[in-house]
């Protein structure tokens, strides 16, 4: 069935403080921290336009120079690097510069992710659009968004995309409370509850960073009172989406299976790093031998 109307333009929020990655943070966006030689944004560019969106709102806070300058032309260094012969970079970067057609919109204060999703009402105007984490990291060859155009063209209504996690772990995330379908990897979504103690959680199902949404969540995030840490948490409003299906056609998930990184979480960032050098045919050989060898004792 393809009677749902397409999504064209997705909305990445990159406007919060990133303390958990302090003093990194301090002056540089933690989207732009890089992952072997890419900042992290790039690999969510990238995502984008593998699953065919290419028009992008970046709801951006203090410090967007870096992100802007990095999706930008920079003439001198593409000409400083002709000069040098350097064609390979020098085409690399014109591609990352011609990658999407990237907007930006300021959230003057962090008041949440519901808030920052709030910002791209006007850019969004009456169509579905997707919202894609800029610290989300999902390895490209498990890609999630094209599943979830598919559960959309199927459901209609909102799409969220559910990772299962140990249960000493979901107090960290949005929870899903869930009844299955007949495709064992989509469930409708019931209820929502932002990180909640273990004994709250309906599920080991936690909410990551890649949202298919109706234009209707506008309405929802304008009345919606902070939640969980005094931030207007889109969960809270999409919680209220699944708990009235009639509003807005209601909320189903797919479950991801693939890898998935949290770059603005210590440990995570770290995995993904390793994870995307060792995979790389450049340093990937060459690291894997250091590490062995460290690990032994020999380095
Ligand atoms: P996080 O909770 O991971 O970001 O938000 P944070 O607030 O920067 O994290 P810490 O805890 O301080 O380290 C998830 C996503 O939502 C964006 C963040 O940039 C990140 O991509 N966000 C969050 C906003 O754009 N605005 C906000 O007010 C909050």
């Amino acid at each position: 069935m393809t009677s749902q109307r397409p999504i064209v333009k997705a909305v990445v929020p990159v406007a919060g403080l990133g303390t958990r990655f302090l003093p990194a943070t301090k002056a540089t966006p933690k989207e732009m921290l890089p992952v072997v030689d890419k900042p992290a944004i790039q690999y969510v560019v990238e995502e984008a336009q593998a699953a065919g969106i290419i028009d992008l709102l970046f709801v951006t806070g203090r410090n967007k120079d870096a992100l802007e300058n990095h999706f930008d032309r920079a003439p001198n260094l593409e000409h400083a690097l002709l000069d040098k012969g350097a064609t390979a970079l020098h085409d690399e970067l014109m591609r990352i510069a011609e990658l999407a057609h990237i907007h930006y919109v300021r959230q003057g204060n962090p008041l949440g992710l519901g808030h920052a999703v709030s910002m791209a009402k006007s850019h969004v105007g009456d169509s579905p659009f997707v919202v894609m984490l800029g610290d989300d990291l999902i390895d490209s060859r498990t890609p999630i968004l094209p599943a979830m155009i598919e559960a959309y063209e199927k459901h209609g209504g909102s799409i969220l995309a559910l990772m299962e996690v140990p249960e000493s772990e979901i107090h960290l995330y949005g929870c899903a409370a869930v009844e299955p379908t007949d495709n064992p990897d989509v469930v409708r979504v019931t209820g929502l509850i932002e990180k909640p103690h273990i004994s709250e959680a309906p599920s080991n199902l936690a909410v990551i960073g890649r949202y298919l949404l109706q234009p209707e969540i506008f309405d929802v995030l304008a009345e919606q009172e902070p939640g969980r840490g005094g931030e207007i948490q889109l969960t809270d409003a999409l919680a209220k989406l699944a708990e009235a299906p009639e509003l807005a056609g209601g909320v189903h998930a797919v479950i991801f299976r693939g890898r998935r990184y949290d770059t603005g979480d210590k440990l995570s960032y770290l995995k993904s790093v390793f994870q995307v050098a060792l995979d790389r045919e450049d340093v990937g050989p060459d690291l894997r031998a250091w590490i062995t060898s460290y690990l032994a004792g020999n380095v």
